[in-house]
Protein backbone atom coordinates (compact mmCIF):
# COMPACT_ATOMS: atom_id res chain seq x y z
CA UNK A 1 0.00 0.00 0.00
CA UNK A 2 2.79 2.55 -1.29
CA UNK A 3 0.06 5.21 -2.28
CA UNK A 4 -2.11 5.13 0.99
CA UNK A 5 -3.60 8.07 1.18
CA UNK A 6 -2.57 9.39 -2.26
CA UNK A 7 -4.84 11.99 -4.56
CA UNK A 8 -4.60 10.94 -7.81
CA UNK A 9 -6.41 11.67 -11.53
CA UNK A 10 -5.52 9.67 -14.16
CA UNK A 11 -6.67 11.02 -18.00
CA UNK A 12 -8.03 8.54 -20.33
CA UNK A 13 -8.81 5.85 -17.71
CA UNK A 14 -12.05 4.25 -18.98
CA UNK A 15 -10.04 1.71 -20.75
CA UNK A 16 -6.70 0.31 -21.60
CA UNK A 17 -3.39 1.89 -19.94
CA UNK A 18 -5.21 4.18 -17.57
CA UNK A 19 -7.54 2.11 -16.49
CA UNK A 20 -4.53 -0.26 -15.75
CA UNK A 21 -2.96 2.41 -14.05
CA UNK A 22 -6.07 3.73 -11.76
CA UNK A 23 -6.46 0.13 -10.90
CA UNK A 24 -2.66 -0.58 -9.50
CA UNK A 25 -2.88 2.86 -8.00
CA UNK A 26 -5.58 2.49 -6.11
CA UNK A 27 -4.73 -1.25 -4.97
CA UNK A 28 -1.95 0.59 -3.72
CA UNK A 29 -4.03 2.51 -1.57
CA UNK A 30 -4.38 5.92 -3.85
CA UNK A 31 -8.07 7.76 -3.78
CA UNK A 32 -7.88 7.70 -7.86
CA UNK A 33 -10.50 10.29 -10.33
CA UNK A 34 -10.85 8.39 -13.30
CA UNK A 35 -11.62 10.68 -16.09
CA UNK A 36 -12.04 10.46 -19.87
CA UNK A 37 -13.80 11.90 -22.43
CA UNK A 38 -15.97 8.38 -22.53
CA UNK A 39 -17.87 9.11 -19.10
CA UNK A 40 -19.65 6.15 -18.88
CA UNK A 41 -16.55 3.86 -19.32
CA UNK A 42 -15.23 6.74 -17.12
CA UNK A 43 -18.17 5.34 -14.39
CA UNK A 44 -17.63 1.34 -15.48
CA UNK A 45 -13.84 1.60 -14.29
CA UNK A 46 -14.84 3.37 -11.11
CA UNK A 47 -17.52 1.33 -10.12
CA UNK A 48 -15.23 -1.58 -10.96
CA UNK A 49 -12.76 -0.25 -8.53
CA UNK A 50 -15.34 0.49 -5.64
CA UNK A 51 -16.87 -2.92 -6.12
CA UNK A 52 -13.47 -4.39 -5.22
CA UNK A 53 -13.71 -1.92 -2.09
CA UNK A 54 -11.12 0.78 -3.21
CA UNK A 55 -11.72 4.50 -3.27
CA UNK A 56 -12.53 6.22 -6.88
CA UNK A 57 -15.01 8.69 -9.13
CA UNK A 58 -15.70 9.16 -12.33
CA UNK A 59 -15.33 12.73 -13.72
CA UNK A 60 -15.98 13.84 -18.16
CA UNK A 61 -12.93 14.99 -19.00
CA UNK A 62 -11.54 15.56 -22.75
CA UNK A 63 -8.13 16.89 -22.39
CA UNK A 64 -8.23 19.36 -25.25
CA UNK A 65 -11.00 20.99 -22.65
CA UNK A 66 -9.12 23.57 -19.97
CA UNK A 67 -13.16 24.31 -18.57
CA UNK A 68 -13.43 20.23 -18.24
CA UNK A 69 -9.99 20.17 -17.00
CA UNK A 70 -10.51 23.25 -14.23
CA UNK A 71 -13.59 21.56 -13.31
CA UNK A 72 -12.06 18.41 -13.02
CA UNK A 73 -9.51 20.23 -10.19
CA UNK A 74 -12.29 21.75 -8.43
CA UNK A 75 -14.35 18.54 -7.83
CA UNK A 76 -11.08 16.63 -6.62
CA UNK A 77 -10.63 19.21 -4.23
CA UNK A 78 -14.20 19.00 -3.32
CA UNK A 79 -13.47 15.91 -1.84
CA UNK A 80 -9.72 15.83 -0.83
CA UNK A 81 -7.17 17.81 0.57
CA UNK A 82 -4.56 18.29 -2.37
CA UNK A 83 -3.84 16.80 -5.25
CA UNK A 84 -0.89 14.91 -5.39
CA UNK A 85 -0.18 12.62 -8.62
CA UNK A 86 -1.57 13.52 -11.99
CA UNK A 87 -1.15 10.68 -14.68
CA UNK A 88 -1.51 12.40 -18.76
CA UNK A 89 -1.92 8.97 -20.14
CA UNK A 90 -4.94 10.02 -22.54
CA UNK A 91 -3.49 9.85 -25.79
CA UNK A 92 -4.67 8.72 -29.70
CA UNK A 93 -3.56 7.29 -33.09
CA UNK A 94 -3.89 6.99 -36.51
CA UNK A 95 -1.78 5.43 -39.19
CA UNK A 96 -1.02 6.54 -42.92
CA UNK A 97 2.18 7.23 -45.12
CA UNK A 98 4.04 10.27 -44.61
CA UNK A 99 3.58 11.35 -48.55
CA UNK A 100 -0.11 10.48 -47.45
CA UNK A 101 -0.38 12.27 -44.45
CA UNK A 102 -3.40 15.12 -44.05
CA UNK A 103 -3.78 18.23 -41.65
CA UNK A 104 -6.38 16.12 -40.02
CA UNK A 105 -3.91 13.22 -39.02
CA UNK A 106 -1.69 15.69 -37.80
CA UNK A 107 -4.00 17.99 -35.82
CA UNK A 108 -5.71 15.15 -34.19
CA UNK A 109 -2.64 13.46 -32.90
CA UNK A 110 -0.94 16.55 -32.11
CA UNK A 111 -4.31 17.82 -30.18
CA UNK A 112 -4.51 15.24 -27.97
CA UNK A 113 -1.69 14.04 -27.08
CA UNK A 114 1.10 16.88 -27.29
CA UNK A 115 -1.40 19.90 -26.50
CA UNK A 116 -3.88 18.02 -24.33
CA UNK A 117 -0.65 16.56 -22.51
CA UNK A 118 0.01 20.42 -22.37
CA UNK A 119 -3.26 21.66 -21.11
CA UNK A 120 -3.74 18.76 -18.57
CA UNK A 121 0.09 19.40 -16.87
CA UNK A 122 -0.08 23.15 -16.54
CA UNK A 123 -3.49 22.53 -14.79
CA UNK A 124 -2.47 20.09 -12.23
CA UNK A 125 1.51 21.66 -11.79
CA UNK A 126 -0.78 24.97 -10.99
CA UNK A 127 -2.79 23.88 -8.45
CA UNK A 128 0.77 21.67 -7.21
CA UNK A 129 2.51 24.89 -6.68
CA UNK A 130 -0.66 25.96 -4.61
CA UNK A 131 -0.09 23.71 -2.04
CA UNK A 132 2.40 22.96 0.69
CA UNK A 133 4.92 20.60 0.06
CA UNK A 134 3.72 16.78 1.69
CA UNK A 135 5.63 14.77 4.58
CA UNK A 136 7.81 13.66 1.67
CA UNK A 137 8.55 17.23 1.22
CA UNK A 138 7.04 16.88 -2.51
CA UNK A 139 4.18 19.63 -3.66
CA UNK A 140 3.44 16.72 -6.34
CA UNK A 141 4.37 14.34 -9.03
CA UNK A 142 3.16 14.97 -12.85
CA UNK A 143 3.26 11.44 -15.15
CA UNK A 144 2.99 11.05 -18.41
CA UNK A 145 3.01 8.05 -21.36
CA UNK A 146 4.77 8.86 -23.63
CA UNK A 147 5.67 6.21 -25.79
CA UNK A 148 8.66 4.31 -27.48
CA UNK A 149 7.49 6.14 -30.32
CA UNK A 150 9.16 9.21 -28.33
CA UNK A 151 12.28 8.09 -28.81
CA UNK A 152 12.49 6.09 -31.88
CA UNK A 153 11.63 8.15 -35.20
CA UNK A 154 11.57 4.69 -37.28
CA UNK A 155 8.15 3.89 -36.99
CA UNK A 156 5.88 3.32 -39.97
CA UNK A 157 3.05 4.80 -40.63
CA UNK A 158 3.15 7.18 -37.79
CA UNK A 159 5.02 10.20 -38.23
CA UNK A 160 2.91 12.51 -36.90
CA UNK A 161 1.90 10.22 -33.83
CA UNK A 162 5.94 10.21 -33.56
CA UNK A 163 6.12 13.96 -33.23
CA UNK A 164 3.35 14.20 -30.95
CA UNK A 165 5.29 11.82 -28.47
CA UNK A 166 8.73 13.18 -29.28
CA UNK A 167 6.85 16.54 -27.83
CA UNK A 168 5.92 14.69 -24.82
CA UNK A 169 9.32 13.53 -24.16
CA UNK A 170 10.66 17.02 -24.61
CA UNK A 171 7.66 18.86 -22.64
CA UNK A 172 8.80 16.55 -19.68
CA UNK A 173 12.13 17.37 -19.41
CA UNK A 174 11.10 21.06 -19.57
CA UNK A 175 8.53 20.85 -16.99
CA UNK A 176 10.99 18.58 -14.74
CA UNK A 177 13.50 21.65 -14.94
CA UNK A 178 11.17 24.36 -14.18
CA UNK A 179 9.05 22.87 -11.47
CA UNK A 180 11.79 21.13 -9.54
CA UNK A 181 12.24 24.43 -7.51
CA UNK A 182 8.91 23.97 -6.65
CA UNK A 183 9.27 20.21 -5.73
CA UNK A 184 7.14 18.73 -8.14
CA UNK A 185 8.56 15.90 -10.51
CA UNK A 186 7.70 15.29 -14.00
CA UNK A 187 8.52 12.06 -15.53
CA UNK A 188 7.52 9.94 -18.34
CA UNK A 189 6.90 6.34 -19.21
CA UNK A 190 7.53 4.53 -22.93
CA UNK A 191 5.74 1.62 -23.66
CA UNK A 192 6.43 -0.12 -26.59
CA UNK A 193 3.97 -2.78 -28.04
CA UNK A 194 1.03 -2.89 -25.86
CA UNK A 195 -2.55 -5.34 -26.17
CA UNK A 196 -5.16 -2.45 -25.66
CA UNK A 197 -8.25 -1.19 -28.09
CA UNK A 198 -5.50 1.68 -29.61
CA UNK A 199 -3.41 -1.57 -30.42
CA UNK A 200 -6.11 -3.99 -31.89
CA UNK A 201 -7.12 -0.61 -34.59
CA UNK A 202 -3.37 -0.06 -35.46
CA UNK A 203 -2.91 -4.35 -36.27
CA UNK A 204 -5.86 -3.49 -38.48
CA UNK A 205 -4.37 -0.18 -40.34
CA UNK A 206 -1.10 -1.36 -40.81
CA UNK A 207 -1.99 -4.94 -42.00
CA UNK A 208 -3.67 -2.97 -45.13
CA UNK A 209 -0.73 -0.38 -45.39
CA UNK A 210 1.56 -3.66 -45.65
CA UNK A 211 -0.81 -5.84 -48.11
CA UNK A 212 -0.68 -8.32 -45.08
CA UNK A 213 -2.68 -9.92 -42.14
CA UNK A 214 -3.07 -9.05 -38.60
CA UNK A 215 -1.38 -12.44 -37.50
CA UNK A 216 1.57 -11.20 -39.62
CA UNK A 217 1.48 -7.91 -38.19
CA UNK A 218 1.48 -9.04 -34.45
CA UNK A 219 4.46 -11.48 -35.75
CA UNK A 220 6.20 -8.26 -36.48
CA UNK A 221 5.69 -6.45 -33.27
CA UNK A 222 6.76 -9.60 -31.32
CA UNK A 223 9.88 -10.19 -33.04
CA UNK A 224 10.71 -6.53 -32.57
CA UNK A 225 10.41 -7.21 -29.03
CA UNK A 226 13.55 -8.93 -27.60
CA UNK A 227 11.53 -10.48 -24.80
CA UNK A 228 9.61 -12.02 -27.31
CA UNK A 229 5.74 -11.01 -26.47
CA UNK A 230 2.94 -8.24 -26.31
CA UNK A 231 3.16 -5.83 -23.87
CA UNK A 232 0.36 -6.08 -20.86
CA UNK A 233 -1.02 -2.28 -19.90
CA UNK A 234 -0.47 -3.71 -16.08
CA UNK A 235 3.50 -4.02 -17.25
CA UNK A 236 3.05 -0.38 -17.88
CA UNK A 237 0.85 0.37 -14.78
CA UNK A 238 3.31 -1.10 -11.94
CA UNK A 239 6.18 1.52 -13.74
CA UNK A 240 3.80 4.40 -12.97
CA UNK A 241 3.27 3.06 -9.81
CA UNK A 242 7.02 3.21 -8.97
CA UNK A 243 7.00 6.89 -10.72
CA UNK A 244 4.14 7.83 -8.14
CA UNK A 245 5.67 5.91 -4.87
CA UNK A 246 8.34 7.53 -2.85
CA UNK A 247 10.63 4.79 -3.99
CA UNK A 248 11.31 7.24 -6.76
CA UNK A 249 11.42 10.62 -5.04
CA UNK A 250 14.87 11.24 -6.53
CA UNK A 251 13.76 10.88 -10.65
CA UNK A 252 12.70 13.74 -12.55
CA UNK A 253 13.05 14.29 -16.17
CA UNK A 254 13.46 10.82 -16.92
CA UNK A 255 11.55 9.21 -19.69
CA UNK A 256 11.77 5.21 -18.54
CA UNK A 257 11.72 2.59 -21.60
CA UNK A 258 9.21 0.15 -20.46
CA UNK A 259 9.02 -2.24 -23.89
CA UNK A 260 10.41 -5.28 -23.35
CA UNK A 261 14.10 -4.18 -25.01
CA UNK A 262 12.19 -3.02 -27.92
CA UNK A 263 14.56 0.44 -28.02
CA UNK A 264 17.12 0.66 -25.63
CA UNK A 265 17.71 4.36 -25.90
N1 LIG B 1 -1.17 0.64 -26.97
C1 LIG B 1 0.10 0.88 -27.23
O1 LIG B 1 0.77 0.05 -27.87
C2 LIG B 1 0.76 2.12 -26.72
C3 LIG B 1 2.16 2.19 -26.84
C4 LIG B 1 2.82 3.31 -26.39
C5 LIG B 1 2.11 4.36 -25.83
N2 LIG B 1 0.75 4.28 -25.74
C6 LIG B 1 0.06 5.43 -25.14
O2 LIG B 1 -0.63 5.01 -23.99
C7 LIG B 1 -1.78 5.83 -23.79
C8 LIG B 1 -3.01 4.95 -23.63
O3 LIG B 1 -3.15 4.17 -24.82
P1 LIG B 1 -4.07 2.87 -24.93
O4 LIG B 1 -3.32 1.91 -25.76
O5 LIG B 1 -4.56 2.49 -23.60
O6 LIG B 1 -5.25 3.50 -25.82
P2 LIG B 1 -6.83 3.19 -25.85
O7 LIG B 1 -7.32 3.75 -27.14
O8 LIG B 1 -7.07 1.76 -25.54
O9 LIG B 1 -7.38 4.09 -24.64
C9 LIG B 1 -7.24 5.49 -24.69
C10 LIG B 1 -8.24 6.15 -23.75
O10 LIG B 1 -8.04 7.57 -23.88
C11 LIG B 1 -9.32 8.17 -24.03
N3 LIG B 1 -9.19 9.44 -24.78
C12 LIG B 1 -8.88 9.59 -26.09
N4 LIG B 1 -8.90 10.91 -26.41
C13 LIG B 1 -9.23 11.58 -25.27
C14 LIG B 1 -9.40 12.95 -24.95
N5 LIG B 1 -9.30 13.92 -25.90
N6 LIG B 1 -9.69 13.30 -23.68
C15 LIG B 1 -9.84 12.35 -22.72
N7 LIG B 1 -9.72 11.02 -22.97
C16 LIG B 1 -9.39 10.65 -24.24
C17 LIG B 1 -10.17 7.16 -24.76
O11 LIG B 1 -11.57 7.41 -24.55
C18 LIG B 1 -9.69 5.84 -24.12
O12 LIG B 1 -10.44 5.54 -22.95
C19 LIG B 1 -1.83 6.76 -24.99
O13 LIG B 1 -1.24 8.00 -24.66
C20 LIG B 1 -1.00 6.04 -26.03
O14 LIG B 1 -0.45 6.93 -26.98
C21 LIG B 1 0.07 3.18 -26.16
Amino acid sequence: MRLLGKTVVVTGAATGIGRAIAERLSAEGAWVAITDRNEAGARQTANDICSNGRQAIAIRLDVMQSAEINEAIRRVLAERERLDIWVNNAGVSTMNRFLELTEEDWDFNMDVNAKGTFLCAQAAARQMVSQQPAENGLRGKIINIASMAGKRGNAPFLAHYVASKFAVVGLTQAMAGELAPHAILVNAVCPGYVRTSMQERELIWEASLRGISVADVQRLYINDTPLGRLESAEDVACVVSFLASDDANFITGESLNVNGGAWMD
